[in-house]
């Protein structure tokens, strides 16, 4: 990997994303799972992309990102980079490959930057137990996005996926856990499903950017998983989402377009065919 981004471009850095908070520029985060949307996310502008877990729902079918492994993460990213070159790639460290031992997280994260070229990992939680973590890995000079509020590995704990912080006990324990990342070292942090005061709150409290999803227009970013925001996921429809097009409906088009060509005999045709 080098750190060209390509002609006139340059890889952004976590320098560049505090420097935005700095200046009230809006961070652009989207998820991306294969080498093609990959690139069209990267052309499109986006500061971020991240390779989330919830691959394990959009990609992979499974109700909830817990049965997604290290190697299926791995794999993704891989493909994500050769699509990337300007944009902050983050890789989600999937359940149980940073909570067990220092050592593992220290493994499996520097598995995942060695491997797949990313700049920096994301890891859900923080509580002293997962700031542990976050401090061995800046110190071992690995970028850490947190992610607090709802926090999709844990949802069966939360019981089910709810807005997190509406009460005063979990808004301080949330108000808690955001300052406790940035003071282990995260240079960013999402907040998912979060009382939009709240978000604001926090994000203006906060040095490092944070970045919203269901938490309101006050976070210094924000992100979508991808496939949601293309309306590609048409069963998903949660309150907080805005579709900005309708990949499905195209798609289904298009599909019984050529359907009915093959079946038609219209396609192929003459100029399709090799002499
Ligand atoms: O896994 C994911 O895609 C995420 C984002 C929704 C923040 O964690």
């Amino acid at each position: 990997m080098t750190s060209d981004a390509g002609a006139g471009e340059r890889r952004l850095t976590i320098r560049d994303l505090l420097e935005m908070k700095q200046r009230g520029e809006k961070i652009v985060s989207l998820t991306a799972y294969d080498f093609l949307f990959g690139r069209l996310v990267d052309r499109g502008g986006v500061d971020i992309v991240l390779v989330g877990d919830s691959l394990g729902q959009v990609v992979a079918g499974y109700d909830t990102t817990l049965p997604v492994t290290l190697e299926e993460m791995i794999w993704h990213a891989r493909a994500v980079r050769r699509g990337v070159r300007r944009a902050l790639l983050v890789v989600d460290m999937p359940f149980l490959t940073f909570q067990i031992s220092i050592e593992e997280t220290l493994r499996n994260c520097g598995r995942v930057m060695k491997e797949t070229g990313a700049e920096a990992v994301k890891l859900e939680g923080g509580d002293e137990e997962a700031c542990r973590h976050v401090r061995a890995l800046v110190r071992a000079g690995i970028p850490v996005m947190g992610h607090v509020g709802l926090t999709p590995q844990s949802v069966h704990a939360l019981g089910g996926y709810r807005v997190q912080g509406r009460q005063q006990d979990s808004a301080a324990r949330l108000r808690e856990d955001a300052a406790r990342l940035e003071e282990a070292g995260a240079f960013a942090m999402v907040l998912e499903l979060v009382p939009a005061a709240l978000a604001g709150e926090i994000s203006r409290a906060l040095h490092v950017p944070t970045i919203g999803i269901g938490a309101g227009p006050e976070t210094d970013g924000q992100v979508l998983v991808l496939y949601d925001a293309l309306g590609l996921n048409e069963a998903f429809q949660p309150k907080f989402l805005q579709r900005f097009a309708a990949i499905a409906e195209e798609a289904r088009k298009g599909i019984s377009a050529y359907s009915a060509a093959v079946r038609s005999g219209t396609y192929p045709d003459a100029r399709h065919s090799f002499e």
